[in-house]
């Protein structure tokens, strides 16, 4: 089968920007807003304390490695705060815009964290959502999640011996409203960024990481309770140690 044929190709070309179409637009939608918060759940205020001394940044690059073995480590709540600060802190403020550590086309900013934290003394086990404006997590569901996560993994093993995961969904409409199909594009771009910035700080606190694109899309939206149009789920990260 030629490539031509593919719908990854046929989504490139289709998505292309070229000057004899600049300005055309394939679809029309209206915006949604631009966060997304559980005003009814248990929040848990985010602290940066102090920001740790940590190896130089080039050797943090050189020894960033996906790692899948990971011992009981219970982590602490400076940790999780400093994760979830690498992924999505906001920095500064521009106007109407909350600019974070990672960038996002447009200043959008369409990916929207989850954290299933499995080990931890100082935060219950449980499935959190990332409130950005505030920096705090909002409780969605208690208890250990580990095994389910596996599964629904396609069984892979660390999920389960993980300290947390980082689950990151996409609320399209954030970006395809303004950039049309092609906004699909920025939106794995945007994660990508997102994911890296929380994999070296991992590696920056000692922690090891993997990143993971293989799970169960349906069932996993279905867990957290996203409706798979709106919001759906693309890519998530293990930290452990
Ligand atoms: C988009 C993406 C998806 C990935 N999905 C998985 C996955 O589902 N399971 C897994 O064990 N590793 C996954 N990985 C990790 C890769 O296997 C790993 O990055 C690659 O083997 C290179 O090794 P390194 O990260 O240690 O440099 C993924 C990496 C990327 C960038």
């Amino acid at each position: 089968m030629g490539l031509e044929r593919t719908l990854s190709y046929q989504f490139i070309k289709k998505t292309n920007l070229s000057l004899s179409r600049l300005g055309e637009r394939e679809i029309y939608l209206e915006p949604a807003s631009p966060y997304k918060s559980y005003p009814q759940a248990e929040r848990i205020e985010l602290k940066i304390k102090e920001i740790p001394e940590t190896e130089n940044f080039f050797n943090i690059l050189a020894k960033r490695r996906s790692h899948r073995k990971y011992r009981k480590y219970s982590i602490t709540l400076d940790e999780i705060s400093l994760l979830c600060f690498s992924a999505q802190g906001v920095t500064a403020k521009a106007g109407y815009y909350l600019l974070r550590t990672a960038p996002s086309a447009g200043a959008l900013y369409p990916i929207e964290t989850y954290l299933a934290v499995n080990y931890s003394e100082e935060i219950k086990p449980g499935i959190y959502h990332l409130e950005v404006k505030t920096f705090s997590l909002e409780k969605l569901m208690e208890g250990n999640f580990g095994r389910i996560l596996r599964e629904l993994a396609l069984g892979q093993a660390f999920f389960e011996t993980a300290s947390c995961v980082f689950i990151w969904s996409a609320i399209l409409r954030r970006t395809l409203s303004k950039y049309g199909e092609r906004g699909l594009r920025y939106i794995f771009m945007d994660v990508a960024h997102i994911c890296q910035n929380v994999l070296l700080a991992a590696e920056a606190l000692g922690l090891k990481a993997c990143p993971v694109g293989a799970f169960l899309d349906e069932e996993f939206n279905e867990f957290l309770g996203l409706d798979g149009v709106e919001e759906t789920v693309i890519y998530m990260a293990t930290i452990g140690k």
